[in-house]
């Protein structure tokens, strides 16, 4: 691998075109992407500058320690699942979740979803082979259709407008319910459970933490009066920004702040399969002022790290970049140490979070792709002792979840089967910790903390 770094070079929105883009679409109609380009460019952006640097500083507050990320929701967005339940959902457990590290780690948690944009999936193959027929691979709502056939898994344009659009309507009633006092602790129907178990010891342990939470507020504001900041709570948006042109077509000037804004997301991240430093997604991600993320996997070497820390993030500037570890239950004793300790060493800024979900990814005899709650936990459980072996800071997690009560994953305190998977298996490319099993790691993380 070649380490030619491009800082020196002058940055522009495009400039990412002349390096080489890893897992982009092939478009046969030039013409209608450029026409639908032009159209993206006028419509608004989805985020604001302000909230943007909100966020980084949030994160500058995380990387010392003093907060701890949950990043998470869907491996894919779709469009069929832009609705009312499907949102509010994946909302209300990410609230819940974060209510119980709040709770056990006795730190503000920083809540992102992967939502509101995350449409673009990388693929292993480029094309995909059924009964003789080949056709290209299905890259996200954002390219092309999960069906089949021709039409469907055509590469279309026009979806980048729905996309666009999709995310805004996401977006716009996850501000309503928020603004609406969806995660207002003094109402108790809006934190009680779905589908768990009424029973169990998950059940019993989050109903009291909730119970001595609302308790603790309304002591407080009988001697104080209304506490206004618990009505609201800030939710951030973040997706794989893998798509560039849909990405430099919601790229941003604004009038208050200097620089170039990704307006699409507050906090866009590479994924592991373009994460190289001379290819096209670093080129474009070192530009832009928004707080960023890079997946760091299990081939990534020291050297090759700390060159993409200077790449992105030359200033050392606090809360700009965040690496997110996904090395597998099996590799991450092997392959972080080293890389934490070089970080370490280099005294560089970063925010460390653990992503348990992609390293553990398995088919099953049955032809599912899926996940064991073990694995996952053994990866996280591990990530938090080898942080503090190393003496860094775990400052987060990012997970693949819904609030349905779907069965992806096995495992969990309802031990799901290889058999189970076919009763509810809904997720378009990886498995998600169901709204059971989410709790259930939120609760493993506490008590992990606290050992
Ligand atoms: C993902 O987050 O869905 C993903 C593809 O992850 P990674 O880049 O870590 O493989
Ligand atoms: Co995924």
């Amino acid at each position: 691998m070649s380490f030619s770094v491009s800082s020196d070079l002058h940055w522009t929105p495009d400039s990412w075109q002349s390096r080489e883009a890893l897992q982009q679409p092939c478009y046969d109609d030039q013409v209608e992407l450029d026409r639908v380009l032009r159209e993206l460019v006028h419509l608004p952006p989805l985020v604001t500058s302000w909230e943007v640097l909100a966020l980084k500083e949030y994160l500058a507050e995380a990387q010392e320690g003093k907060r701890f990320l949950l990043q998470g929701g869907d491996c894919a967005e779709g469009f069929a699942d832009c609705s009312s339940p499907i949102i509010a959902n994946r909302l209300k457990i990410l609230l819940q979740m974060s209510l119980v590290l709040v709770h056990g780690l006795k730190r503000p948690v920083l809540r992102v979803g992967r939502f509101a944009g995350q449409y673009a999936k990388p693929r292993s193959a480029d094309t995909e082979t059924r009964n003789g027929v080949n056709l290209p691979s299905f890259r996200g709502d954002l390219v092309n259709g999960l069906a089949f056939t021709p039409e469907s898994r055509r590469p279309d344009p026009g979806r980048l407008i729905r996309a666009h659009a999709h995310s805004a309507l996401t977006l716009n009633f996850v501000r309503a319910l928020i603004d609406g006092g969806f995660a207002d602790l003094r109402h108790p129907e809006y934190w009680d459970l779905d589908w768990v178990e009424h029973h169990s010891t998950l059940a019993d342990d989050y109903r009291d933490m909730v119970n001595s939470l609302g308790d603790s507020l309304r002591f407080m504001e009988t001697l104080a009066g209304t506490i206004a900041g618990f009505q609201k709570v800030h939710i951030f948006t973040s997706h794989e920004a893998l798509l560039l042109h849909y990405e430099q077509a919601l790229t941003r000037q604004v009038p208050q702040n200097a620089g170039w804004f990704n307006l699409s997301t507050h906090f866009p991240w590479i994924g592991m399969r373009t994460a190289a430093l001379d290819g096209a997604h670093v080129e474009y991600f070192r530009g832009i002022c928004n707080p960023v993320a890079i997946k760091i996997g299990p081939s990534v070497v020291p050297d090759e790290l700390l060159r993409l820390i200077d790449t992105l993030n030359p200033e050392d500037e606090p809360g700009r970049l965040t690496l997110i570890h996904r090395m597998g239950h099996e590799n991450i004793n092997r392959v972080l140490p080293s890389l934490l300790e070089t970080v370490r060493r280099a005294g560089r800024r970063v925010l460390w979070v653990a992503d348990p979900m992609h390293g553990n990814t398995e088919t099953t005899s049955n032809g599912y792709k899926t996940r064991h709650f073990d694995n996952i936990r053994s990866e996280l459980d591990d990530a938090f002792d080898i942080h503090a072996a190393v003496g860094t800071y775990l400052g987060g997690v990012h997970l693949e979840l819904t609030g349905e009560k779907v069965t992806e994953c096995l495992g969990g305190a309802r031990c799901l089967s290889e058999t189970d998977l076919e009763r509810a298996y809904k997720s378009m490319v990886d498995p998600r910790l169901n709204y059971e099993q989410s709790l259930e790691l939120a609760l493993l993380i506490v008590r992990k903390s606290q050992t």
